[in-house]
């Protein structure tokens, strides 16, 4: 395999504390030998989670001194707006604090007794958002994405012909809406092709069911798509971001993902009359709508973090080292 150099200087490091096995083993059995129980002091390579985990780049902390924490109608807020709707070009976008903040407010006005919430696969924040508000979440994930060691290119997609079967059997009315996660997490990360989620707004189009995008790793899914579909070669990060979420009526999305923060996360909507229910409950449980549950350091951390993602050098290096490390 060829070598690609990092496409960024390191200017800041961070000494990790070195230990023994047997300290490792200690701590791992007074953690119940389960890892989100250990100090992370302990933990020389931490693979818990990608949460969180992306250092943040210089511009980023210069974001974080000019964030400007006027309480309603921070400039920070509205850089965060411009950055979300380049991406979505959804109208409304609602600050909150994490990913799951968004699940919480969306599925509490969508979700309920009776309903059910279809997909590629839930991530675990996702299910339990649903269930809690009474629904149900069913994975439909396609075969390619049952069997880990066969290699496809695209084996987060959701199985077109069980969500026809789904519809069919049970009909429309208790779906309350389709979510495809990009990339899908908790299928192994694989990604989703652009025809999967075409097909699949599609068929939500004809039976009146809103779909909606869990877009954590929205660029990576993008750079997947750009490197393993015919048609999208030539065409740009943004470009490709831009007819995704085109088929979208909303998304939810985590910044502690691809947008580099150290916190945070957003709902994006195209329907005004839902967004000010959303917000009625944002209001209560996150914050005022120009900040949700941040920061405006943190609203100006995410803006500047959700333009560099997209950079090809970045997003190369990106997946090269996971092929390395494979
Ligand atoms: C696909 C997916 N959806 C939602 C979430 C929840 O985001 P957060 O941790 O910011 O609440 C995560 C976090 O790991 C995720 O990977």
């Amino acid at each position: 395999m060829k070598t690609i150099i990092e496409p960024f200087r390191i200017k800041s490091v961070e000494p990790i504390h070195f230990n023994t096995p047997e300290y490792r083993k200690q701590a791992l059995k007074d953690a119940f030998y389960n890892p989100f129980l250990l100090h992370s002091d302990d933990v020389m390579i931490d693979l818990l989670t990608d949460s969180g985990t992306s250092a943040m780049s210089s511009a980023q902390w210069a974001g974080i001194m000019t964030g400007d924490e006027s309480y309603a109608g921070s400039p920070s807020y509205f850089r965060f707006e411009e950055a979300v709707r380049e991406i979505t070009k959804m109208p409304v976008v609602i600050p909150t604090h994490q990913g799951r903040a968004a699940e919480k407010i969306l599925f509490s006005i969508t979700g309920g007794p009776g309903k059910v919430f279809l997909s590629n696969t839930l991530f675990d924040t996702t299910r339990a958002n649903i269930e809690f508000s009474g629904a149900e979440g069913k994975d439909l994930i396609c075969e390619e994405g049952r069997h880990p060691a066969v290699p496809a290119p695209f084996k987060g997609n959701i199985d077109t012909a069980a969500l026809e079967r789904y519809i069919k059997t049970h009909g429309t009315s208790g779906i309350a809406m389709v979510i495809i996660t990009v990339t899908n997490n908790s299928g192994g990360g694989q990604p989703v092709s652009m025809q999967n989620i075409r097909e699949t707004a599609g068929i939500c189009r004809i039976h009146g069911i809103p779909l909606y995008i869990d877009a954590c790793r929205f660029a990576e899914n993008c750079y997947f798509i750009k490197l393993r579909e015919s048609g999208y070669k030539d065409k740009s990060i943004i470009e490709i971001a831009n007819e995704m979420f085109s088929y979208a009526d909303g998304c939810t999305m985590s910044a502690k993902k691809d947008a580099f923060a150290n916190i945070g996360g957003f709902l994006a909507l195209t329907d005004e009359e839902l967004a000010t229910r959303c917000r009625n409950l944002l209001v209560i449980t996150e914050g005022f709508p120009t900040y949700g549950g941040l920061a405006g350091r943190d609203l100006e951390a995410i803006a500047i973090g959700l333009h560099e993602v997209m950079d090809e050098h970045y997003l190369e290096y990106r997946i090269r080292s996971i092929e390395y490390l494979t």
